[in-house]
């Protein structure tokens, strides 16, 4: 498209598919009017999501989810510019229907075609609603599939300085869970139980790696030795303690991701941090960087719960800025599983 037709304060579909959640948004001149979700429960029969069953669900969910977003918002299709979709990183079959759906629909109404990364909507989730963090700002991601920093230095300039080598935080906080008895997704039910707990009770060690990455998978074996050790002498060991084994294991996982966060904030001497993605909805992080905020003199952001969690309102908002960049996808676009930023 002409950018001389560009609309200067576009109206924008959004799609969200990469993993289990079905989700659509509109974005009105950088204003999300709306965050539509569809949540699929038919994981929890399987203590995790099943990619099939995800692709499937995405499905039968993206005409329905898609239809109310745009109702809600009061337009019909005719008044879009552009659609949005996440292109990854994410599940293969789970991004297609979201990719394939935007692609037919960008076709049909002869509008542009916006590719968005999830993991920098994430971090772009922090621009749906003020307070806006001032660049440059690091960003904490934390959720199911990821854990990073980010060095961000203006919307669409964005660099990754620590992550994971191995599990992300969110795993490991479904992994213990399950270890302990909760069903998937278990975090944010261990985040309840750990509330009724002494987060001094036990100690778990924490795995060093150089520099601004992270390890978590070493305290999920760490936690299955302890309670293999603990169950030997007490077979009720979990039922009696699990508060305290709960509130212990989620000081250290939050410990683990402060420290680096720290480490990140010295290292290019910011004091605006944002944390986003799934497990900054836990209670013991969101206490913990306000207390650590005050302690550093940061300015510290987390986004409202519905933008934490794998929402469109985030793809929505990032293809907003990519619209105003010109920065579209082509027909031949695909889905892409590893998308790095
Ligand atoms: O960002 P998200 O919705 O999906 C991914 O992109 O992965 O994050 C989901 C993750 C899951 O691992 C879930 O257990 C975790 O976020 N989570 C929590 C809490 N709420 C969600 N973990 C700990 N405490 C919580 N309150
Ligand atoms: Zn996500």
């Amino acid at each position: 498209m002409c950018s001389l037709h560009m609309a200067k304060a576009p109206t924008i579909l959004a799609i969200e598919s990469s993993c289990d959640e079905t989700s659509a948004a509109v974005v009105h001149q950088g204003k999300v009017l709306n965050n539509i979700i569809a949540t699929q429960s038919i994981h929890e029969n399987y203590g995790g999501v099943v990619p099939e069953l995800a692709s499937r669900a995405h499905q039968s969910n993206i005409v329905p989810v898609v239809d109310e977003a745009l109702k809600n918002a009061g337009i019909t299709k005719n008044n879009l510019d552009a659609i949005a979709f996440t292109q990854g990183p994410g599940l293969l079959g789970a991004l297609l229907v979201g990719t394939s759906f935007a692609k037919a629909m960008a076709l049909a109404l002869d509008i542009p075609l916006i590719a968005v990364d999830h993991m920098q909507a994430h971090v772009l989730a922090h621009f749906i609603e003020p307070p806006y963090p001032e660049f440059p700002f690091l960003c904490l991601t934390v959720s199911g599939g990821h854990t990073q920093i980010l060095l961000v230095r203006s919307h669409l300039d964005m660099q990754v300085v620590g992550r994971t080598r191995d599990d992300a935080v969110g795993e490991a906080f479904d992994k213990i869970a399950k270890l302990l008895g909760f069903p998937y997704p278990g975090g944010p039910l261990l985040d309840q139980m750990a509330g009724k707990g002494n987060p001094d009770a036990y100690e778990f060690p924490q795995t060093q790696v150089d520099g601004l990455d992270f390890s978590f998978s070493g305290i999920k074996t760490a936690v299955l030795y302890f309670l293999r050790d603990a169950l030997k002498s007490n077979e009720n060991f979990v039922e009696q303690q699990l508060a305290d084994i709960c509130a212990s294991v989620q000081k250290t996982l939050i410990q683990m991701l402060f420290q680096k966060l720290e480490a990140a904030a010295n290292k290019f001497d910011i004091s605006e941090i944002a944390v986003a993605g799934g497990v900054s909805a836990n209670s013991g992080l969101r206490q913990g960087l306000q207390e650590l905020a005050r302690s550093r003199n940061w300015q510290s952001y987390i986004p409202e719960f519905q933008y934490c969690t794998d929402n469109a309102a985030m793809i929505a908002i990032t293809a907003h800025f990519k619209y105003l960049e010109g920065q579209f996808a082509d027909l031949q676009t695909g889905p892409n599983p590893r998308l790095a930023l």
